[in-house]
């Protein structure tokens, strides 16, 4: 569903959370009340509350945490800019890891960034849903282009949960601890989690997309479709601007030097927040499904687990984790 330019200027309008009149918002959106009307009766399709009050108008109750494109890029560091090549917020899209596929030309060593207030087709790792509602989580994804093929990005997803970590903490998120291969946790359950995709030629030139879903505010009507416990930021007041300009300033620096540093750069970092080390899991590949006590990871982003047959490393791709017990 497409976001008509009346319906996002309303919602723009709204997300104080303050009453505003049918006669006010007719004019500033230079329409009809029988418009406004019809506009804000389609707001419901995002899942939004517009509670009416005679002789007070229509407001969103609590207000929405709308993004603002100027407000990231001014909240970036110098650096982060420098390395950005296109930064865009779409108000409805699938996913923003396959509107970034489309890309065409990136500068080399700069990224491009998508983020989107809504993904209608969010995806997870392992073919998951990723439940992404209207304007409450961060939904982003950089765009950003490898020469060496694959073999250079291994380890890069795990690299990148160092980077997020990193951002949540300069905002003040302490503790979020970091579960192989690839998930955020906050208080051991999920708080976001990194999808990266790679196209192009698998043995030179090839792009990373790097899909980061982190929940901010998770509305409890969306909460419901999650598979697993999950928690959010909702009781620290995160801003989605100052989240994703916190991301970027990490992320954008670790995409440059990833080539020379490989995870092994990070690893350190990852180890010092593996929130299963030393601590007994199963991995399921498949049929396949290995018990063991996990151990620390290698210098390419695989898993050591010590089981039955002695220590066996496995890479993430279509591997998952549970702990046991
Ligand atoms: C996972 O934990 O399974 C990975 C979740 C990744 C979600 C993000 S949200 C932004 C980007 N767009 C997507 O469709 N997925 C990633």
């Amino acid at each position: 569903m497409a976001l008509t330019p009346t319906r996002q200027r309303l919602l723009q309008l709204l997300a104080d959370g303050e009453f505003h009149s049918g006669v006010e918002l007719g004019e500033v959106l230079g329409t009809s009340r029988t418009a406004v009307w019809k506009a804000l009766a389609g707001l419901d399709d995002l899942g939004l509350t517009i509670e009416r009050v005679p002789r007070r108008g229509y407001r969103i109750p609590g207000g929405i945490d709308l993004h603002d494109v100027e407000a990231i890029r001014a909240a970036l560091s110098a650096s982060a800019r420098a390395l950005l090549d296109d930064l865009r917020v779409l108000a409805v899209v699938d996913s923003t890891n396959e509107a970034l596929k489309a890309t065409a030309g990136l500068l080399p060593g700069r990224g491009a960034c998508c983020l989107a207030e809504w993904q209608t087709g969010g995806r997870g790792r392992l073919g998951r849903r990723w439940i992404s509602p209207f304007a409450s989580n961060l939904y982003l994804s950089v765009a950003w282009d490898f020469d060496g093929g694959i073999a250079v990005l291994e380890g890069l997803s795990l690299a990148v949960g160092v980077a997020v970590r990193r951002a949540l903490l300069r905002l003040g998120v302490a503790g979020v601890q970091l579960k192989w291969p690839n998930d955020l946790l906050r208080d051991r359950a999920k708080l976001g989690g990194i999808l990266v995709e790679v196209t192009g030629d698998p043995e030179g030139r090839c792009r990373a997309i790097v899909g980061i879903g982190i929940n901010v505010a998770m509305p409890a009507a969306a909460a419901g479709a999650i598979g697993q416990p999950w928690r959010d930021l909702s009781d620290l007041g995160v801003r989605r601007d100052a989240l994703a300009a916190a991301v970027l300033d990490q992320l954008l620096p670790l995409l440059r030097e990833f080539p020379d540093r490989g995870f092994g750069g990070y690893r350190d970092e990852w180890e010092a927040a593996h929130v299963h080390g030393g601590r007994r899991v199963v991995i399921s590949a498949g049929n396949q499904r290995v018990e063991g006590i996990a151990r620390g990871v290698n210098e390419r982003g695989a898993l050591g687990l010590e089981c039955a047959e002695g220590l066996r490393w496995f890479s993430g791709g279509e591997v998952s984790l549970r702990e046991q017990g």
